[in-house]
């Protein structure tokens, strides 16, 4: 049965996650990562409540009395339209953001109310993300299996030298022994401070030079990476991986099953997802806010489940224009 072409949400989305990373572009490098997400947090915001959606906030910036904006539970959206699930990183990567490093990036995930796994108190989840060429590699046990083994049917899957996958790890001290075994295996590891939303979109994404994600991350950022991951139609595992004995004892006073492996499909229950992410900092698959004399550009990848179109959209701003209409510190 065919359908008629409807709204894709991921035209407005692009706005909401530019404007963001716009108002987080004047915090590059200057040390100050609350001050960045701060300006983020509001431009989003501001953008989000001119869509028509009924959302609510379900993987936002925490607890309400830490977050003043994009709560958990926070409405958002104009009120008319269709009932979703929210879920906003304005900033992912705060430090990449004060230190001027690459792959800060602004990105929002929507998909159907109640679609969106809850993390709960789940903080830290482990995480393997690959491409869609290789979704046939990675199965429930890949997770607890050995990296040689998981990287080895990886490789097979993409027709691609063991030695020439490169692999996406944060570069954290839980981290020792992967990178130790990922090394042995011989393959290549591309290591970052932090971002690991931009790292499961290149794992994700075709021909982007990195093939595989692997290590433990945060859980929030893991439903935002599976928003993506869903719309590219690539494979993602998530287990929770609590790093600290409070963190157990809070997962399994709310009933949750720390050995569930969790795929994309169980952490964004629809196709009918949508995804934006905009550049901060120049990185592997966005560059970041530029500034001219007229004013900055920014770049954009927004993709939508249900038909798998992605776009990039590269739009200049008039900051001078902004200024004098936006409420936005553009
Ligand atoms: P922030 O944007 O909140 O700074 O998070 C950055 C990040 O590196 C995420 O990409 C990642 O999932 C998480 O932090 C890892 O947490 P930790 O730094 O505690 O290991």
């Amino acid at each position: 049965m065919s359908e008629n072409p409807n709204r894709n949400l991921a035209l407005e989305l692009a706005r909401v996650t530019e404007a963001a990373a716009l108002a987080a572009g004047h915090w590059v490098g200057r040390g100050q990562k609350e001050a960045g997400d701060g300006a983020a947090v509001e431009a989003m915001r501001l953008m989000l409540s001119t869509i028509d959606m009924e959302g609510v906030v379900v993987i936002g910036e925490g607890a309400k009395d830490e977050a003043p904006m994009l709560f958990d539970g926070e409405k958002v959206g104009n009120g008319f339209g269709a009932s979703v699930d929210v879920a906003v990183d304005p900033v992912e990567g705060t430090s990449l953001l004060a230190y001027g490093r690459p792959d800060a990036i602004s990105v929002v995930g929507v998909a159907p109310r109640g679609t969106m796994w809850s993390p709960g108190p789940g903080f830290y989840m482990n995480k393997l993300v690959v491409g869609r060429d290789a979704r046939s590699a990675i199965h429930a046990g890949s997770l607890s299996a050995p990296v040689k083994e998981t990287l080895a049917a990886i490789s097979d899957a993409l027709d691609k030298r063991i030695s020439d996958l490169t692999i996406f790890v944060l570069d954290k001290p839980r981290h020792q022994k992967l990178i130790a075994d990922i090394r042995e295996v011989g393959s290549r590891v591309l290591l970052r401070t932090d971002g690991d939303v931009a790292g499961a979109l290149m794992a994700a994404t075709p021909n982007s030079g990195v093939d595989v994600l692997m290590g433990i991350g945060g859980t929030p950022e893991g439903v935002i990476a599976a928003c993506a991951v869903r719309a590219l139609g690539g494979a993602m595992l998530g287990q929770l991986a609590p790093q600290k004995d409070e963190e157990r004892v809070a997962i399994e006073a709310a009933g949750l099953d720390i050995n569930h492996v969790l795929t994309e499909a169980d952490l964004v229950q629809s196709d009918d997802v949508y995804f934006s992410a905009s550049g901060i900092t120049d990185g592997v698959l966005l560059p970041g806010v530029h500034y001219t004399s007229e004013g900055a550009s920014t770049a954009t990848i927004v993709m939508r489940g249900k038909t798998g179109t992605i776009r990039r959209i590269y739009a200049e701003h008039r900051l001078d224009k902004l200024r004098d209409i936006s409420a936005v510190p553009y």
